[in-house]
C-alpha cells in the first residue's frame, strides 16, 4: 500500500495522507542551521550542533509521537485546525506534503479556506521561514485567526531534558513588536540568542508554554487558541514558548501570506547588549529584513532549487526505469548531501544527543557526496586525519563544534584507519587534486604534533600491518564495521557498554573482513606512493597487500564461503564449524571486493552462498543462522533479538558490498535484483510494511528470523546512502572516477538495451551513451570519444567547460 507518490518533475514526495505509518519526515538546512520536518510540520531546529545548539525542543519518546513542531492553528469560528494535521488532528477536506530538496510544503483545506506551509532554510542563512498563505475559497467573507507557536529548547538539548531543578528559573525572553526573542543564559555566558518573527503586525502573543497552552492541556487544546485570545505572557522560568495572534478577514477568493521567520544569532562579547538588560536585536534585525517580502522568499527559494539544479547535473541517468532514475538523479545524492550534513546526529531514529561525527562513518560517507561538494569533503577529510593517533589507530568519533575526539568512546575500532585512505582515494579521483596529501594534519587534535596527510594514510596501512594475530590476520580490536561483533568484551553485567568494555587491545581476536579492506583499499595507497615517486613504499605496500591476500585465503577460507573473525579463544566466528552465525555478509562482500578468490572460483562460491544463505526477499541477513541466545565471547549483535540490526537484519549499509562484488565476477542479473530488493522507491508499494520514508533508505529491515519481517528502521543517517549510490552509478551503470580519469564499465542485466549517463568529471561534461546490442552483462567491445575510438575504457581528463560525446557499445 502507497501513501503517496513521486512527483520526479518537481523532485519531490507527494503524501496523500497525514496518516503515514510512521512519521515522514524531510531535512531543511545547508550549511550551519537546520531543521528536522516531518509530513505533519513536527521536528526542531539546531545550529551547527544538535545537542549543544538545539533551538527549538522536540521529545523523543512523546506520546502522541511527533508532537512538537512547527505548529500553525488557524480558528475558523469554532473550528481549530492545522495545515500539518497535527496537533488538533481535526480532519481536514484535503491534505497534501511535498517532501523536495530543502523543503517541505503542506497544503490543506478546511471549510472552504486553504492554508499552505511553505519550509526552509535560504542559502547561507541562519534561519528557518515558514510562510503560510491563507486563501478564501468560498464566496463570503472569512474571519479567521491565526495563531503560531514553537517551543523554544534551552539550547543543550541533553540538559534541557535532565536538569528541572535548574531549567524552570532560568528561561528568559524579550518581546518587541512581532519578534519574540529567546535569551536564556544570554546574561551571562553565551553569546547566542534565537529569534521567532512574522512579517506582520500582530494582536497578541505569548512565550510561556503554560499560558498559551493552559497548565495541563496538550499541543492538541490550546487555551490561548481555542478561546480566539492571546493572554501577552512574558516567559519567567518555566518552559519559554513564542506563539503570535494575527486576526485575517478574507475576502472571497482572497490569498494573504505571512512569512514567518526562525532565526539565531551569535553576537561578539563587547556588542550584546543595546540597553541595561536589553540584547542587541541589530544583527536579528537584519536577518529579518532579508525576508520580509514575498519576492525576497521567492528569490531565496529559487536560490536554493538553482543550487540543486547544479548539484544534480554531475551525474545523471537516462534510462527506461523510472524507479533507477528516481533514485540516482534525485533522491540517493540527496540524501548523501543530507548524511554529509548530519553524520549520524539527528533523525527521528537519533537524538542529536548521542554520537558526535564518527570516524569510519563520515569517510565512508564521503564516498556518496564527494562529488556534489568536494571543497567541503576536503576540509571533512583533514578533520577527521586529525583525530587519528600517531600510531594510525583513532578516535572512533568526534564532536563537530569542537572537532575535538570523543574521550568516551576513543579508540581501537581496528577497521576505522583504513576508511581514511578509501576517503582520500575517492577525493584524488574525483578532483585530481594531489596536494591534500601534503596539508600538515594534526595526531590526536593536537595542532602542535602534526604530519601530512599521506603520512595519516601510511600509519592507517601500518596500522594494520603491525597488528596482527596468530593467523597473521588484522586484530580486531574493540570492533570492526560491524559495531556490534564484540569478540574481546565479554560483558556480562547488564548496562556495560559492549563497545568500550574489555580491552581494545586483545592480541587474538582477528578480523577477516579488516584483511579483506586491507586488500581491497591498500591499492589506492600505493598508486599514491608511485605518483609521489615513493617507489620503495610501493613496492612494500604491494608486499603487505598481497601477503594479506594469501593469508585471507589460507586461514580466512572454510570450504563454501569467507570466515567472519577469530574470536579471542581463537576460534573461528562466520564458519562452518559454528552452529549458529555461519556465515556473516561482510567478508564475503569486501573481500571479493578485493577480488579475492576470484580466480580460482572460491568468489563466485562465496556470492552463491550468501544467495543460498542469507538472501530473502527483503535483502540479504548480516549473518545466518541468527543467533538465538547471548553469547559473551561475541558480544553486542548476539544481544539482539533474532532478525534484528547486527543479529541477522537486513543492515542496507552492507547489501551494496555484494551488489558490488556481483559486479566484480560479472553477475549484472544478481546485482540489479539486489539493488530493487532495499531500494526506496521499489519498495514504495509495500510502505505499509516497510513504514519508514519510501525515498530514502533506512539502516535496516527486520530479516527473515524478526517478528516483523520487512520492516524498516533508522531511516535516513546511515552509510546505506553512500554505498548504494557507489553501487548503483559506479559499478552498475558503471561511470566510475579514477586517477586518471573516468572508467566506464557498466555489469548490468541482460535485458538492458542501453542508457544514458551525463557525467560532470573534474569540469567536463561526459555525454555518454550505453548499448548493450547482444543482450550481455558486462564487457564493452568499443568506445568511441567524439567519433574516434580509444583503446580501453578510462575516458581521459578534458579541459574544462568542455563537452564530450562518448559511444560505449557492450559486447
Ligand atoms: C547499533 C549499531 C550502532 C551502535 C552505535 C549499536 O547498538 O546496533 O548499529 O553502530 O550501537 O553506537
Ligand atoms: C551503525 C554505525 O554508525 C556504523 O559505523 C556501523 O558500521 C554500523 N552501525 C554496523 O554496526
Amino acid at each position: 500500500m502507497k501513501y503517496g507518490h513521486f512527483d520526479d518533475k518537481n523532485r519531490e514526495y507527494v503524501i496523500e495522507t497525514p496518516k503515514t505509518p510512521f512519521p515522514w519526515i524531510n531535512y531543511l538546512g545547508n550549511k550551519d542551521f537546520f531543521g528536522l520536518i516531518s509530513n505533519t510540520a513536527g521536528g526542531y531546529n539546531f545550529y551547527k550542533d544538535a545537542r549543544l545548539r538545539r533551538i527549538t525542543r522536540f521529545r523523543y519518546n512523546n506520546i502522541p509521537v511527533d508532537d512538537g513542531g512547527r505548529y500553525y492553528y488557524i480558528k475558523d469560528g469554532s473550528s481549530v485546525w492545522n495545515p500539518g494535521f497535527k496537533p488538533c488532528k481535526t480532519e481536514l477536506d484535503s491534505y497534501e506534503c511535498r517532501h523536495g530538496l530543502g523543503y517541505t510544503r503542506i497544503t490543506s483545506s478546511k471549510d472552504c479556506v486553504e492554508a499552505s506551509m511553505l519550509a526552509f532554510v535560504p542559502l547561507d542563512y541562519n534561519g528557518e521561514i515558514n510562510r503560510i498563505t491563507l486563501t478564501n475559497k468560498s464566496s463570503a467573507a472569512k474571519k479567521l485567526q491565526l495563531f503560531s507557536l514553537r517551543e523554544w529548547c534551552l539550547w543543550d538539548a541533553s540538559d534541557d531534558m535532565l536538569n528541572f531543578q535548574r531549567n524552570f528559573s532560568i528561561g528568559q525572553v524579550e518581546v518587541e513588536g512581532s519578534v519574540i526573542y529567546h535569551k536564556t543564559e544570554y546574561r551571562e555566558r553565551r553569546n547566542h540568542y534565537a529569534f521567532f518573527s512574522v512579517n506582520t503586525e500582530i494582536d497578541g502573543f505569548d512565550s510561556q508554554l503554560e499560558s498559551f497552552l493552559g497548565m495541563y492541556n496538550g499541543f492538541n487544546e490550546p487555551e490561548v487558541v481555542f478561546s480566539g485570545k492571546a493572554k501577552n505572557s512574558v516567559a519567567d522560568g518555566w518552559q519559554p514558548c513564542a506563539s503570535h495572534q494575527i486576526d485575517v478577514v478574507l475576502q472571497p477568493g482572497e490569498t494573504k501570506s505571512f512569512i514567518f521567520v526562525l532565526g539565531y544569532v551569535e553576537v561578539p562579547e563587547e556588542d550584546k547588549w543595546e540597553a541595561p538588560h536589553v540584547i542587541n536585536k541589530k544583527p536579528a534585525k537584519a536577518m529579518l529584513a532579508q525576508y520580509s517580502s514575498d519576492d525576497q522568499v521567492d528569490a531565496a527559494f529559487a536560490a536554493l532549487a538553482a543550487n540543486w539544479d547544479r548539484l544534480l547535473s554531475l551525474y545523471k541517468v537516462d534510462i527506461k526505469d523510472e524507479k533507477t532514475a528516481r533514485m540516482v538523479n534525485i533522491w540517493n545524492p540527496y540524501q548523501c548531501m543530507v548524511t554529509f550534513n548530519m553524520s549520524r546526529s539527528a533523525s527521528y531514529f537519533e537524538s542529536g544527543v548521542g554520537r558526535g561525527l564518527g570516524f569510519r562513518d563520515s569517510s565512508q560517507d564521503l564516498l556518496g557526496f564527494v562529488h556534489q561538494i568536494p571543497d567541503r569533503a576536503r576540509e571533512r577529510i583533514l578533520d577527521i586525519a586529525a583525530t587519528q593517533f600517531r600510531d594510525g589507530g583513532c578516535y572512533h568519533q568526534y564532536q563537530p563544534l569542537t572537532k575535538k575526539g570523543n574521550n568516551d568512546i576513543g579508540g581501537g575500532f581496528n577497521d576505522d584507519p583504513l576508511w581514511l585512505i578509501a576517503g582520500t582515494a575517492a577525493y584524488i579521483k574525483e578532483t585530481g587534486d594531489y596536494s591534500i596529501l601534503d596539508e600538515q594534519t594534526a595526531y590526536d587534535c593536537n595542532p602542535e604534533d602534526t604530519g601530512t596527510l599521506l603520512e595519516h594514510l601510511a600509519a592507517s596501512f601500518n596500522h594494520v600491518v603491525n597488528n596482527k594475530g596468530p593467523h597473521e590476520l588484522p586484530l580486531i580490536g574493540r570492533a570492526d564495521w560491524n559495531d556490534c561483533l564484540n569478540l574481546n568484551c565479554h560483558s556480562t553485567e547488564p548496562g556495560q557498554s559492549f563497545q568500550t568494555y574489555g580491552t581494545s587491545d586483545g592480541r587474538i581476536a582477528e578480523s577477516v573482513f579488516i584483511g579483506g579492506m586491507f586488500v581491497a583499499i591498500g591499492p589506492d595507497l600505493v598508486e599514491l606512493y608511485k605518483r609521489k615517486g615513493m617507489t620503495a613504499q610501493a613496492e612494500a605496500a604491494q608486499a603487505e597487500i598481497d601477503k594479506m591476500r594469501a593469508t585471507v585465503l589460507e586461514h580466512g577460507y572454510d570450504g563454501e564461503w569467507f570466515v567472519r573473525a577469530y574470536d579471542a579463544f581463537g576460534n573461528k566466528v562466520g564458519s562452518k564449524e559454528c552452529d549458529e552465525g555461519k556465515i556473516f555478509i561482510e567478508p564475503q562482500g569486501y573481500c571479493v571486493m578485493a577480488g579475492i578468490g576470484v580466480e580460482d572460483g572460491r568468489a563466485l562460491k562465496a556470492l552463491n552462498s550468501v544467495r543460498d544463505l542469507m538472501e530473502c526477499e527483503h535483502g540479504i541477513v548480516v549473518q545466518q543462522p541468527a543467533y538465538q541466545t547471548y553469547h559473551s565471547n561475541l558480544g553486542e549483535c548476539t544481544s539482539y533479538p533474532p532478525g534484528y540490526k547486527e543479529n541477522a537484519g537486513i543492515f542496507c549499509h552492507n547489501n551494496p558490498w555484494i551488489m558490488i562484488a556481483e559486479t566484480v565476477i560479472g553477475r549484472g542479473d544478481r546485482a540489479f535484483s539486489l539493488y530493487k530488493k532495499i531500494c526506496p522507491a521499489y519498495r514504495e508499494e509495500i510502505s505499509d510494511l516497510h513504514r519508514t520514508e519510501p525515498y530514502v533508505y533506512s539502516q535496516m529491515i527486520a530479516g527473515k528470523d524478526a517478528g516483523r519481517i520487512g520492516e524498516a528502521k533508522n531511516s535516513w543517517l546511515t552509510g546505506t546512502a553512500a554505498w548504494n549510490f557507489v553501487a548503483i552509478s559506479q559499478a552498475i551503470l558503471g561511470v566510475k572516477p579514477e586517477f586518471d580519469g573516468l572508467r566506464v564499465d557498466p555489469c548490468i542485466p541482460s535485458d538492458w538495451s542501453g542508457y544514458k549517463v551525463t557525467r560532470i568529471f573534474r569540469g567536463a561534461t561526459y555525454e555518454i551513451s550505453i548499448t548493450n546490442p547482444n543482450g550481455v552483462q558486462k564487457g564493452i567491445k568499443t568506445v568511441t570519444v567524439d567519433g574516434k575510438a580509444i583503446e580501453g575504457n578510462v575516458l581521459p581528463v578534458f579541459e574544462k567547460g568542455t563537452t564530450h560525446k562518448v559511444e560505449v557499445v557492450m559486447g
